[in-house]
């Protein structure tokens, strides 16, 4: 028996200033389950983000250059309103440790009641990836800290290429 499915758009929505492999394991994860998933880079928020919209924009892309199923976006505005324009049934977020559970749940609960039909699904990235987070790499990056394996390595060059730009302006 032939059954329709429907197209299961995801979103994955962030920063990723800048992306880890941590965000990596979960967007492979949510591109196995979903037909397809939307990294949607939320734009002009923070104000001094170390990479900007368009270079992180074109790092994702890099990584996932031959996935079909996996596009890259920046959204602004509510991201419910953002997922119901791209027809998305389901948002994505990672979940590390407990730490992450009290804001992902007021965001969860928040996010159901502004649009009920749209359904967060939590994913765990491997367990080697459960302390990392952007902040803690770019803070260790340019402290002189070694982030090997856990960005990709485009992510690595373009973090010495900024540290590179940073010593020659001073
Ligand atoms: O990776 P981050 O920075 O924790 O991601 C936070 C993000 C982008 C998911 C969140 O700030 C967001 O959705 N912002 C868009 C504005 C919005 O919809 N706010 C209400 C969320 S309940």
């Amino acid at each position: 028996m032939s059954q329709s499915h429907p197209h299961r758009v995801a979103i994955y929505p962030g920063s990723f200033d800048p992306l880890t492999n941590g965000h990596v394991d979960i967007i492979e994860r949510g591109a196995r389950i979903f037909d397809s998933i939307i990294v949607a880079i939320l734009a002009n928020v923070e104000k001094k983000p170390l990479f900007s919209e368009k270079e992180r924009v074109s790092i994702i892309r890099e990584v996932f250059k031959g996935k079909d199923n996996v596009q890259v976006e920046t959204f602004e505005g509510l991201l419910v309103d953002y997922a119901q324009r791209k027809k998305a049934s389901v948002l994505v977020r990672g979940l590390r440790a407990v730490s992450d559970f009290e804001y992902e749940f007021q965001m969860a609960l928040m996010n159901r009641h502004l649009a009920p039909g749209l359904e967060t699904v939590f994913m765990m990235p491997a367990e080697q990836y459960t302390y990392i987070s952007s902040r803690l790499i770019k803070e260790v990056f340019m402290l002189g800290g070694e982030v090997e394996g856990l960005v990709p390595p485009i992510v690595e060059d373009k973090l010495r290429a900024k540290q590179a730009g940073k010593k020659r302006r001073k």
